[in-house]
């Protein structure tokens, strides 16, 4: 399986914003994803509308918004507008999950369920069928440049059960602490989707670290 390489704009130069967006146009990176953070669902602050909206205006490639903020049914519209095809809530933020997976399918985006790494795939069981892409945490969100949490492996394979039990289309997005090394095993065990920070924006050719990523697959 060839998976969708997704970069984590989180981790690139903000003073140099619309260059990086323009490496990741070259790349062989499939989405951009923009990680949303506001002090309160995590412990850090990103970024917010206007920086979207500027990234949207470059990027030639779907943005692949990540909302880790809580009542995110206040600003699904609005990001919609900022220029977001696949918008992703945490599930430990939604009261009600199922009524805001409506609302952002509403507004004609993708979307997406992310779960932390506490929170059990099962959760899932009654809204799988309705979600478009699943996104499991691989380190407690808030931060890039955390370690690989190990026991990833093993919610990918019941997640990958789940989906296929369920006759669900949903992707499986993996986030936080990949790089090559991780990656082989985690498309093996069924991820669709990986996000790439700092692995991808520390290294010393970000185009020849992203090819690597889009050809790990064993
Ligand atoms: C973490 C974010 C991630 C982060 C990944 O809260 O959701 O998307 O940017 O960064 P790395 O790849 O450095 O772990
Ligand atoms: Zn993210």
């Amino acid at each position: 399986m060839i998976p969708l390489i997704a970069p984590s704009v989180l981790a690139s130069d903000f003073a140099n914003l619309q260059a990086e967006v323009e490496m990741l146009n070259k790349s062989q990176a499939d989405w951009l994803h923009i990680d949303i953070m506001d002090g309160r669902f995590v412990p850090n602050i990103s970024f917010g509308f206007p920086v979207v909206e500027a990234i949207q205006r470059h990027a030639q490639k779907p943005l692949d918004v990540h909302l880790m903020i809580q009542e995110p049914e206040l600003y699904i519209e609005r990001f919609r507008t900022a220029g977001a095809d696949t918008i992703t809530v945490h599930l430990e933020a939604c009261i009600h999950l199922h009524r805001t997976v409506q609302q952002i399918k509403d507004t004609g985006a993708k979307a997406g369920v992310a779960l932390n790494p506490h929170t059990p795939v099962q959760l899932l069981e009654d809204i799988i069928a309705d979600v478009d892409m699943v996104l499991l945490m691989s380190v407690n969100p808030g931060f890039g440049g955390q370690k690989f949490i190990h026991n990833t492996y093993r919610k990918i394979e019941a997640l990958k059960n789940l989906i296929i039990a369920r006759n669900s289309h949903a992707l499986i997005e993996i986030d936080g602490g990949v790089n090559l090394e991780n990656a082989p095993l985690l498309l093996e065990k069924g991820a669709d989707v990986l996000v790439a920070g700092s692995f991808v924006f520390t290294s010393a050719d970000p185009l020849h670290t992203i090819a690597a990523l889009k050809s790990s697959s064993i």
